[in-house]
């Protein structure tokens, strides 16, 4: 059995077998590897892609990750948010495009207070009831996640970015903890969201033994998604002069994750796009299911720049869609008009 079918049966890796696959140059190996979560996917999913349409809703936020191009310390950047009605315009154009799930993502934008993220979610489900609502808005209290799922939302993505305590701390400033936010993602999950977390590939700091412990510990939260891209800097953070992250370390993660979570709803992120140009394709091949082009007014987008060169940003909405469902009839897949949910062991039987 190659290493590639030992983790796909066994939904185990170990981390001698993490570093053998990330490090190998063998092309064999890694070939088998893209095969067998490539395989996977479509047991499960087919040849269908799962579209999401993302609104960047504000680029106001309270916190200063390293990383982050919108971080609240960078003054070379107009800040922005959009409103409920704007909001609904773009799930309308949204779903007249296909669209069936909006993911609403921003900085902590002290703006949406519950009551109005409940509203605007209310009304979205109210105008779109046949969409889910993903919600991407960073660390809130319990109460305020009760409401919102109340309030009509299903899913919520929050990157946990690192599970390493002393990492973590090499990314964000102290007033920032590893454990309030994975408190979050186990909060969502037990309010019945479908949770999304995941994490940066090659951040600056990040060792295999890391990365290592976060697949350790997404095995622990068992979440519905999982998204990775590769780090990519930007120029007014303090992380300026860090390296990219490989892309080609991202594919190989994605597949890697395939195996050990075949029923996890994988993106092919835009960071993966910036740092190669056919980087969603490979995304795919290497075993994703899951896009999210951007449905954003095109008079924010590039205000919503988390790193430098990001893919996409003059764009109109209508464009990306169809410019990505044609990326994918050349690679033999299809972007379907579905809510998108993640399969279940019972329906593939
Ligand atoms: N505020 C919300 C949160 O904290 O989850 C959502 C917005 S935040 C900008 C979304 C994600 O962008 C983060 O979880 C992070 O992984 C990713 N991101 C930020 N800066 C990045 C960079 N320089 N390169 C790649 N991804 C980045
Ligand atoms: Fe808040 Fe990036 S620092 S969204």
């Amino acid at each position: 059995m190659s290493l590639a079918e030992e983790i796909r049966v066994s939904h185990k890796i170990t981390l001698p077998q993490l570093t053998q696959l990330l490090e190998t140059d063998d092309k064999v190996v890694i070939e088998d590897l893209r095969q067998h979560a490539q395989a996977q996917a479509q047991t499960i999913y087919g040849h269908d892609i799962y579209l999401r349409g993302l609104i960047e809703i504000s680029n106001i936020c309270r916190n200063n990750c390293y990383y982050c191009g919108i971080r609240k310390d960078n003054r070379n950047l107009t800040r922005y948010r959009l409103y409920k009605q704007q909001i609904l315009d773009c799930c309308r154009k949204g779903h007249t495009l296909g669209f069936r799930t909006f993911v609403l993502q921003g900085g902590e934008d002290a703006y949406y207070t519950d009551d109005r993220l409940c509203d605007i979610v209310n009304c979205i489900k109210r105008d779109f009831p046949d969409c889910a609502i993903t919600l991407s808005m960073g660390e809130r209290s319990h109460e305020s996640y009760q409401q919102l799922r109340k309030a009509g939302a299903d899913r919520y993505l929050l990157r946990h970015e690192t599970a390493n305590e002393q990492h973590y701390g090499l990314l964000h400033p102290s007033t920032m903890s590893l454990s309030h936010r994975k408190q979050c993602l186990f909060d969502l999950k037990s309010l019945g969201y479908q949770v999304g977390a995941g994490f940066m590939v090659g951040s600056p700091f990040q060792t295999i033994t890391n990365l290592y412990e976060d697949l350790l510990f997404l095995q622990d939260l068992q979440p519905a998604m999982i998204g990775i891209g590769p780090f990519l800097s930007h120029h007014d953070t303090p992380f300026k002069s860090q390296p990219n992250g490989s892309s080609e370390r991202c594919l190989r993660l994605i597949a890697i994750l395939r195996l050990l979570f075949p029923y996890a709803l994988l993106p092919a992120t835009t960071a993966l796009g910036t740092a190669d140009p056919l980087g969603r394709e490979k995304g795919i091949l290497y075993g994703g299911n899951v896009l999210m082009p951007n449905l954003s007014p095109t008079s924010v987008r590039k205000q919503y720049m988390l790193y430098d060169n990001k893919i996409c940003t003059g764009d109109e909405a209508a464009e990306c869609r169809v410019c990505l469902s044609k990326r994918m009839e050349m690679i033999g897949y299809h972007t379907v008009v579905s809510r998108g949910d993640a399969k279940t062991p019972d329906e593939i039987a």
